[in-house]
C-alpha cells in the first residue's frame, strides 16, 4: 500500500511525464525553418553606416580610381554618365523643385553621402550585393559624387571627407524625431 506522501509523489512523476512528452511532442512539430545563425554570418548583416558616420569602415578612394569599377560593375544599369534608364537606377542630377514629379537621384536628393557608402556596400551591384570591397565601394561611391559635381576627379573620400561634404538636399528634410 502506498502512504500518502508517495502518492503524491506518484502524481508528480505522472504530471513530469507528461510535461516531457508534450514538449518532444511540441519540439517534434516545429516547422525545422533553417538553423541558426553563427556570428559570421550575422556580422554580414551588421553593415550599417550610419549619417553620422559611425559604422563607415577603414578606407578611402578617388574617383579616378572608382571610374574602371564603375564601368565594369554598375554602368550596364546605371548609363554611363549615372543617367539611368529609368527614375529609379538614375544617379546624377535631377531636380527636386521641379514643377513635376520631383526627379530623386543621389545628386538631388540624398541628404548625406556617408549612407551612400550604406548603401551600395549592402545593396549594389544588384545582381550581386556585399560583391565589392570596402576599397571599392570608397571608389566607386567617390565617382558617383564626381559625377554629380560633388568631388573632384583626385579628391579622397574615407569616412571624414564624406561627413564634409554638403548634399545639395541637405536641409530638404524635415526631422520628425520629436513630432508626436
Ligand atoms: C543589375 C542592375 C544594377 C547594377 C549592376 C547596379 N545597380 Fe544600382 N540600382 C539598380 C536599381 C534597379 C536601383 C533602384 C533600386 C530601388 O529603387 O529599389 C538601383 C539603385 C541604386 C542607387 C540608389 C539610387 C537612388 O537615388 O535611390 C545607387 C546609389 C546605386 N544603385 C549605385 C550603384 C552602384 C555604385 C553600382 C555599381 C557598384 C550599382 N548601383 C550597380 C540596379 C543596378
Amino acid at each position: 500500500m502506498f502512504t500518502h506522501k508517495s502518492c503524491k509523489n506518484i502524481a508528480k512523476l505522472i504530471i513530469c511525464c507528461v510535461m516531457l512528452i508534450t514538449a518532444l511532442y511540441s519540439k517534434a512539430q516545429t516547422p525545422r525553418l533553417g538553423k541558426a545563425l553563427g556570428p559570421a554570418a550575422l556580422s554580414n548583416f551588421d553593415l550599417i553606416a550610419a549619417p553620422d558616420g559611425s559604422g563607415l569602415p577603414v578606407g578611402d578612394g578617388t574617383a579616378s580610381q572608382g571610374k574602371l569599377v564603375y564601368e565594369t560593375q554598375c554602368q550596364v544599369c546605371h548609363g554611363a554618365g549615372g543617367e539611368g534608364n529609368g527614375s529609379a537606377n538614375r544617379l546624377v542630377g535631377g531636380d527636386m523643385q521641379s514643377d513635376d514629379a520631383p526627379i530623386r537621384t543621389v545628386g538631388s536628393f540624398w541628404p548625406h553621402a556617408t549612407t551612400l557608402f550604406d548603401y551600395v556596400r549592402r545593396a549594389m551591384p544588384a545582381t550581386a550585393p556585399k560583391s565589392l570591397s570596402n576599397t571599392e565601394v570608397y571608389q566607386v561611391i567617390a565617382y558617383v559624387l564626381h559625377m554629380n559635381g560633388l568631388v573632384g576627379l583626385n579628391e579622397v573620400v574615407d569616412r571624414r571627407s564624406l561627413l564634409q561634404i554638403k548634399m545639395p538636399n541637405r536641409e530638404g528634410f524635415i526631422d520628425s524625431s520629436n513630432i508626436r
